[in-house]
Parts: C-alpha cells; structure tokens; sequence
C-alpha cells in the first residue's frame, strides 16, 4: 500500500469524527486534503476555520462552509497533518508553510486530531525533518545566524523558483533549521526559538495534539491518545 492510500484511510477515519452541527479547524497539506473530501462526502452541517489560502479554495470548492477567527471563541474539533511527531504527540509542522494559522487555529480547539503515515513518527525530532521557522522577511540573516550558533544546519525556504524567496500566506519568510541529533527538549526550544526577534512561529506543537490517527503501509490505523503516552 502506498502512503497516498495510508493518508487517503486517515483523513476518512478524522472525517468519521466529525458530527453535525460542529465547527472545525481545518489544517493544511495532503493529508488533509483527504479528509476534505471525505467530510464533503457526508453532507454534515459544519463549518471550519481554514488554516491556508489553499484549505480554503478546497473547501469552496468542496461547499464546505468557511469561518474566521472572529466568528469563534472555539471549534470543536481541529484536524491536520504534521511532518514529524514523537511518542509524547509533539509536532513538526510547516512543511507546507502553514504552521503560525494552524497553530493558531489548534488552540483553539476542544479536541485536535492529527492525520498521518506511521513513518512520521521518530524519537527526536528535527533530526530528519528540518524544524520550520516563520520569520518577517527583515530579521532573516539575524535569525539564521543566531540559529547556526546554536547548532542548527539552516536553509532559507524557497519559492518557485531558487531565486525566489518562499512567502507565507502572511508575508513572511521561512527557515528550515535541522538539528543534527535531533532535540532534546522540544518545549524548552520552542520557548527559546521564540523569543528571537522577528521570530513570528516556530513549528514545534507541544501539548496541543489530543491524538493521532497514524495509518501504515498495510492499511492499518494507529490511534494514539496523548494522555496515554509517557
Ligand atoms: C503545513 C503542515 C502540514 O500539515 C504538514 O506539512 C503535513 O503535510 P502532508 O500531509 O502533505 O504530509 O504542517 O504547514
């Protein structure tokens, strides 16, 4: 089985989560683009916050009804992907470039569901997948070398072409920062990578996800429950 037909199987596992009448973040990436699809096939009456210019074309064309923050104090259930999660639910996230609305959007959430291939699970994390960090466009050089004095391999996000610097759905830029070895700590670098100036959001998700649904090349779904991992 090929990981489009694990994501196709987890994004209809999370859409069998979602009941009518509920309000939704809706995540980004192609993952979640199964779960679209699939929560569109149901016809429930919901609406979500869309966590990309991208999620929310999809879901215009899909008729899934669209919110903004305002509209809100709190969704029910938040669904999206990740690039990378350990055994305590913590996530890389902003492969897509989406992390800062989808961090924002799983905050906001009652329960947050996240959909993946069980081959995104690792020990440490930032290790194989480079950790992304949205960053305004004036800081990047500071930000970088701040980065590379702490160990972090770092590369600026490219957009369409090599030239081209990558831009956010917010304007800003991107730098991949791999940690060789991975980090120790993810709740204290998400603190400390925070706090440097013109750092807007690191993708590190620490104590936001409730579960995830992992699916394997056999088919099978993996749920994981936060509470229940050490
Ligand atoms: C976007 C994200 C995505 O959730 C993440 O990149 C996973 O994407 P995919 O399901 O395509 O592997 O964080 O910012």
């Amino acid at each position: 089985m090929n990981s489009d037909r694990s994501k196709l199987l987890v994004g209809e596992a999370a859409a069998a989560l979602v009941e009518d009448g509920m309000r939704l973040g809706l995540g980004s990436g192609s993952t979640v683009a199964y779960f679209l699809t699939a929560l569109a096939d149901r016809h429930l009456d919901v609406a979500g916050i869309p966590t990309s210019r991208h999620t929310a074309a999809r879901c215009r064309e899909l008729g899934i009804p669209l919110l903004e923050p305002a509209d809100v104090e709190r969704v029910d259930l938040c669904v999206d992907g990740a690039d990378e999660l350990d055994h305590d639910l913590t996530l890389v996230k902003g492969g897509g470039g989406a992390h800062l609305r989808e961090k924002v959007v799983a905050g906001l959430a009652d329960r947050f569901v996240v959909i993946a291939t069980r081959d995104k699970l690792v020990d440490r994390l930032a290790d194989s997948f480079a950790l992304p960090i949205e960053v305004v466009p004036f800081a990047l050089s500071p930000v970088r070398r701040e980065l590379e004095h702490r160990g972090f391999e770092v590369t600026v996000r490219t957009g369409a072409s090599e030239d081209e610097e990558y831009r956010t759905d917010n304007g800003n830029a991107i730098l991949d920062a791999r940690l060789p070895g991975g980090l120790e700590d993810p709740a204290a670098a998400e603190v400390a990578l925070s706090l440097l100036p013109g750092v807007v959001a690191v993708g590190l998700f620490v104590d936001l996800a409730d579960t995830a649904l992992l699916g394997d090349p056999q088919g099978e779904i993996t749920e994981v429950q936060r509470s229940a991992v050490a």
